[in-house]
């Protein structure tokens, strides 16, 4: 299946009307791979809570939040965090996670690239910075074509299924 030919995919920015479909795809694909911080706690806002956070990041300088949506579902979601600290708030955390059926087909280059579009055009984020398993070999490829450097391995970065595994910690300069 690709992109234009078989199915009718829009990226766009979050709006409180999308916690439903954000939070379904979150608790979806915590468990489809072992490559997901959050596991099968299940996530810990309400609707409500999050359709509230997703507004504030809407009009926020240094938040972001992108879906893809197939067919009216949220079927992709990339991320930047940053924080309201003055002397931190030049720093964005990176996520994404697509649900495994829609891997390969380009939507994770194609949200990054949204979402990197996005940061350059804030007049706020400097540095932005993830981590990601040594074994997700996915996306860190992904990430390497799109100019993250390796800065570090955090050994012991993460449990997965009873085994202690290696975390890159990635970043890329912006807006310098
Ligand atoms: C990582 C993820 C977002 C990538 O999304 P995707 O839509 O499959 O990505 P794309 O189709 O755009 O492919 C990205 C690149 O990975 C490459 N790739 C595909 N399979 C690969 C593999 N097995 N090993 C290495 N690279 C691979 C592709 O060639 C592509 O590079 P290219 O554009 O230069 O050809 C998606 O796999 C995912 O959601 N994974 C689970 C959650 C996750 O790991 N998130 C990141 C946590 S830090």
């Amino acid at each position: 299946m690709t992109i234009n030919e078989e199915m009718d995919c829009i990226i766009r920015e979050a709006v409180p009307s999308d916690a439903e479909g954000v939070i379904n795809l979150i608790n979806r694909t915590a468990t489809q791979t072992g490559f997901m911080t959050q596991g099968d706690e299940g996530f810990s806002l309400s609707v409500a809570e999050e359709a509230k956070e997703l507004d504030k990041i809407y009009a926020s300088e240094n938040n972001s939040v992108i879906v893809a949506v197939v067919n009216g579902q949220i079927i992709g979601i990339a991320s930047i965090s940053g924080s309201s600290k003055p002397k931190i708030r030049h720093i964005g955390d990176i996520g994404i996670v697509i649900d495994q059926p829609f891997w390969g087909m380009g939507l994770g280059r194609m949200m990054m690239t949204e979402l990197l579009e996005w940061a350059e055009s804030s007049d706020v984020l400097k540095r932005l910075q993830l981590q990601v398993q040594r074994r997700n070999t996915r996306a860190r490829k992904l990430y390497e074509t799109l100019g993250f450097k390796l800065e570090a391995i955090l050994e012991y970065g993460v449990k997965d299924n009873g085994e202690y595994l290696d975390v890159c910690q990635m970043s890329k300069l912006i807006n310098l």
